[in-house]
């Protein structure tokens, strides 16, 4: 497997990013080969303030390392460190229909909102195939919001191996199961849009605050429950030990038990959970250096790799000049 995917440096991470992605990316690492990434190119288009952009690249690095990716066993970089995607985007963009961008719902959610969109919104799924083109990867893991993205990848790829020659992998989502759409506090999809996040690295009290916050419906403590279609369960059954999983569906499906205890042992099991997570993370963060030269150390390999792909694309439809 030759596997890719990227995060973008957006603020802190949440659960929907660990459950749906970062621990695929933990569990593939090591893979033939392994290239995970912060999408500071993507998160451009509404991060503009330069501090601030520069900072949440650097954390968004310390929480992957701090979640468990080896550097020994998989490339990490920042995305703005290889030059040759943004070539490569240009590349695609020639080619790409309107009609297949217009589709994406990104674009599509922001303007049906009446907001305005910028053109580095509209091309970013061009700019996404881009990413996992260069690596020739077959393998995306991703939630399941990240689907039709890497559908256009596929498209494009294909539409571009039929003009020019087979230059490019088709590349395929990896989804998991349990955990491809992980839900908010709210019941929605976990999205930092919707502020309905649990962040990861929130402090235990400010974590156990949010996790109190979950809405719940008003039906009587009594009445049995189904705990397959409640949102609080699926989200304790992320952090919880098989055995307590259990136990807790046995309970929903008994009644009698209020929402507020699965609240309280939601927030023990998700203490648990994330603990190490947590110290590795603040040792992390006071060795800022170290975590550059993964940085540095991961864009070179990263580099090499997609010069080659370029240098194949550009020969492929006649731009390279040697
Ligand atoms: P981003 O930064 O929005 O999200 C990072 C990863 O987290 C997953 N995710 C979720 N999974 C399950 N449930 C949720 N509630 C949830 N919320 C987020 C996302 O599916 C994603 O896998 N465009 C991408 C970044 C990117 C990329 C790439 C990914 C740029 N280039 C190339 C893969 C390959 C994004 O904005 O992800």
């Amino acid at each position: 497997m030759r596997v890719l995917s990227g995060i973008q440096p957006t603020g802190r991470p949440h659960w929907g990013n660990y459950f749906g992605a970062i621990r695929q990316y933990v569990d593939l690492q090591g893979e033939e080969q392994a290239y995970y990434f912060i999408a500071n190119l993507h998160a451009l288009t509404t991060v503009r303030d330069p501090k601030l952009l520069a900072a949440y690249t650097l954390d968004a690095a310390i929480d992957l390392l701090a979640l468990g990716l080896d550097p020994a066993r998989a490339t990490l970089f920042a995305q703005s460190d290889v030059p040759e995607i943004s070539e490569l985007c240009w590349i695609l963009l020639t080619g790409t229909p309107m009609g297949l961008l217009e589709r994406c719902h990104a674009y599509k959610d922001k303007k049906a909102k009446g907001l305005p969109a910028d053109a580095g919104l509209f091309t970013y799924p061009v700019l996404m195939a881009a990413d996992i083109l260069a690596y020739d990867s077959d393998t995306v893991p991703v939630g399941e919001d990240q689907v039709q993205h890497i559908e256009v990848c596929r498209d494009l790829a294909a539409s571009f191996n039929h003009h020019f020659g087979p230059v490019f992998i088709l590349p395929k989502a990896k989804l998991l199961d349990t955990s491809a759409k992980v839900p908010g506090t709210d019941g929605e999809k976990m999205s930092k849009s919707y502020n309905n996040t649990l962040e990861i690295f929130d402090d235990a009290a400010a974590q156990r605050k949010r996790i109190m916050r979950i809405t719940t419906d008003s039906r009587p403590m009594e009445q049995p429950k189904d705990p397959e279609t409640d949102h609080l369960f699926q989200l304790y059954s992320l952090v919880a030990a098989p055995h307590e999983r259990d136990e807790m569906a046995a309970l929903y499906r008994r009644g009698g038990f209020g929402y507020g205890d699965v609240k309280k042992a939601l927030a023990d099991a998700a203490e648990r959970f994330f603990a190490e997570p947590r110290a590795r993370r603040s040792a992390l963060a006071a060795e800022p250096d170290r975590v550059r030269a993964v940085l540095a150390d991961g864009a070179a390999k990263a580099r090499q790799k997609a010069g080659e792909v370029l240098l194949r694309a550009k020969r492929a439809c006649g731009l390279a000049t040697r």
